[in-house]
């Protein structure tokens, strides 16, 4: 009888894009091929630059990619959570990793090598299509991202990071949306390409304004629809 961690950590696995084409027994046996990885909070698992022969699906915590510029200012890419998947890049357009992917949290996580990758999407063609999907997704949220840059203004940008992060990681309560980032104010910088001072002032304007209350490394949405409105 399985364990209630269990039960929920086979949910959770089902929904990433490699297992959610497969019948339950193709999945199982998927599953069974990978490794488990941990990685403590804080920890590297792989730099930008090392060679890639695996990717990985998140079971638990939250994993950051960075980048980082010639002098080492540091661009945060994305944060993966539950059932999201990465390092599929070197795969697909061998190469080096192109970011660093850093433990937010303590993590587990499960690693397939490219070559079991390669086989499985030859014997289910199905596979191949919803990784072309999330690739597809991550490109519009990358040229999103970049029109936000050139288009927006840094509040505004903060909103749409709170927002976004809110889809990932939000949990209604009765008291308001809670955001439970796990991000320091440096990374919440880093994600929206703007100083840890020009963030600090767009939150305590939000604050100020009623529509989120701050936490230690999580934002309180208080109210949707302005803050939704203000990241447009
Ligand atoms: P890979 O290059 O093998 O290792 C780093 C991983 O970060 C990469 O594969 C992708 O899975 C992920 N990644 C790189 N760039 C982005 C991005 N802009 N948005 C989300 N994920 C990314």
């Amino acid at each position: 009888m399985p364990t209630a961690k269990e039960v929920k950590d086979d949910e959770i696995v089902r929904k990433a894009p490699l297992f959610s084409a497969l019948d339950d027994e193709s999945a199982a046996s998927l599953r069974a091929s990978m490794i488990p990885v941990k990685v403590s909070k804080g920890n590297t698992l792989f730099k930008e630059g090392d060679a890639g022969d695996r990717l990985f699906v998140v079971i638990d915590g939250k994993i950051k990619l960075g980048a980082s510029s010639g002098d080492g200012r540091e661009n945060l890419l994305s944060i993966l959570g539950p059932s999201e998947m990465f390092g599929e890049l070197s795969l697909f357009d061998p190469g080096p990793r192109t970011a660093t992917a850093t433990a937010v949290t303590d993590c587990r996580l499960l690693s397939l090598a490219y070559d079991q990758v390669v086989g499985l999407i030859t014997a289910h063609p199905r596979v191949g299509l919803q990784l072309l999907g999330r690739l597809a997704q991550r490109l519009r949220r990358s040229n999103e991202g970049l029109s936000d840059l050139v288009f927006s203004d840094v509040p505004g940008r903060v909103a749409k990071a709170i927002m976004d992060l809110g889809t990932q990681f939000g949990v209604e309560k009765d008291d308001g949306y809670h955001v439970n980032h796990d991000l320091t104010q440096e990374e919440l910088a880093q994600r929206v390409g703007a100083s840890r001072e020009t963030v600090n002032k767009a939150l305590a304007d939000f604050a100020g304004r009623g529509w989120v209350r701050l936490e230690p490394r999580a934002v309180v949405v208080l109210d949707i629809e302005r803050l939704s409105k203000r990241g447009r």
